[in-house]
């Protein structure tokens, strides 16, 4: 049997990694400034974390949801009291896009209603209503286009006024800062009136956090840049520093009842184990504060780079806009320079998405290699 061929593959294959290299088949080590698209949070294989993750597959690794499983309610304390969201509901699911699928589902069953207002440019992920809400027509099959979504520009707020007032809106999801889409995100005013406007007309209000959470911006959660407070945010990536683990954490005003979400792998004991790692780890090393200075000096060297338009993002969720198409570049930093990097929908934007505990060494080097690229190559 073959693999179904859905990925274009940059020829390299890593067969080890730890703290910010990864390690090719060859033998080369390359600087990872992508993070495996924002999922390594703690650092490749950090030692804690590989401790945390042997130690419990030797005593359980999996038991289904139907019996107690107190790692669940520790992952939820823990959760709860790094995010600042103590009195929240947490559940757990496998990736970001089963997070959304589960918010979404958890709005319309709240509301009664279906509709959903999203954003242009916005990504949400690749099952049924998640996908509906992101904003690609290419990846959306004629079976996801039977969900009502009603995609509105960024930081116009009358629009979603408009859209509110009919009354057939179940949630407005929306990312603190675009991923994928290219490190767009709306103003603080924009965010707060949304937040008002949901309260009025009885929308929930999720903040898709999949990319941007946990520490990744420097604050725990994006949206705290904005002091608002979300009915659902949905969480996944950095979560489980590779493990697939995701979640959406619950406002207090949305009640359960039994049997109204559910999974076979969602809260698993290793998903759990490798969730805690996470969190002990950016509590111990102060990663949050990290991404919140690295990015800093990252962003005052980067105006040294030729043929940067814009800095986007904040800490370590970075995007550098040039004045041309990145693809070729991005093929030179891993290829001549051993640096991996991520590119966007918007394919002039190079982003940045390195594990939290980078320091700035690694930006030094970044910025030496980027700099010999271009000026030397002229790319
Ligand atoms: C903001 C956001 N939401 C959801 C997803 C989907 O996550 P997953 O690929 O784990 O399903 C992504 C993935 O890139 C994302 O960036």
């Amino acid at each position: 049997m073959k693999l179904f061929d859905v990925y274009p593959l940059y020829d390299v294959e890593p067969v080890n990694a730890y703290d910010c290299i990864v390690v090719d088949k060859n033998g080369i080590e390359y600087l990872d400034l992508y993070g495996g698209h924002a999922v390594i949070s703690i650092g490749h294989s950090h030692p804690h974390y590989a401790k945390r993750l042997k130690e419990q597959i030797e005593k359980i690794g999996f038991y289904s949801n139907a019996v107690q499983n107190s790692m669940q309610s520790q992952l939820a304390q823990k959760l709860g009291k790094l995010s600042g969201y103590e009195d929240y509901q947490l559940f757990l699911c496998n990736s970001g896009a089963e997070a959304n699928e589960n918010a979404l589902k958890l709005a319309s069953f709240h509301t009664g209603k279906s509709r959903i207002v999203a954003f242009n440019n916005a990504f949400h992920g690749r099952t049924s209503a998640a996908v509906a809400a992101t904003d690609n027509a290419k990846i959306n099959a004629p079976i996801n286009k039977q969900q009502e979504v009603t995609f509105l520009p960024l930081n116009d707020i009358d629009l979603v006024k408009d859209e509110l007032q009919k009354g057939d809106v179940c949630a407005v999801i929306i990312e603190p800062i675009q991923g994928v889409g290219g490190l767009d995100e709306g103003e603080t005013t924009f965010f707060q009136q949304l937040e008002t406007l949901c309260h009025e007309f009885g929308v929930v209000l999720i903040l898709d956090e999949v990319q941007s959470g946990y520490g990744r911006t420097g604050k725990f959660f994006a949206h705290q840049y904005h002091g608002i407070t979300p009915d659902i945010i949905s969480i996944a990536k950095g979560m489980g520093n590779g493990f697939p683990v995701g979640g959406i954490m619950i406002a207090p005003h949305i009640k359960p009842k039994h049997g109204m979400l559910g999974t076979t792998f969602g809260g698993n004991h290793l998903a759990c184990t490798a969730a805690l790692a996470v969190l002990e780890v950016l509590e111990a090393e102060n990663l949050m504060d990290n991404a919140r200075l690295t990015g800093e000096y990252f962003m005052s060297l980067a105006n040294k780079i030729p043929g940067v338009q814009t800095i986007k993002g904040k800490g370590l969720m970075l995007g550098l806009e040039f004045d041309f198409e990145v693809g070729d570049l991005r093929k030179k930093l891993i290829y001549d320079q051993h640096i991996f990097t991520g590119g966007a929908m918007n394919k002039k934007l190079l982003r940045i998405l390195p594990p939290l505990n980078i320091g700035k060494k690694e930006i030094d080097q970044f910025i030496k290699a980027l700099q010999n690229v271009l000026i030397v190559e002229k790319v």
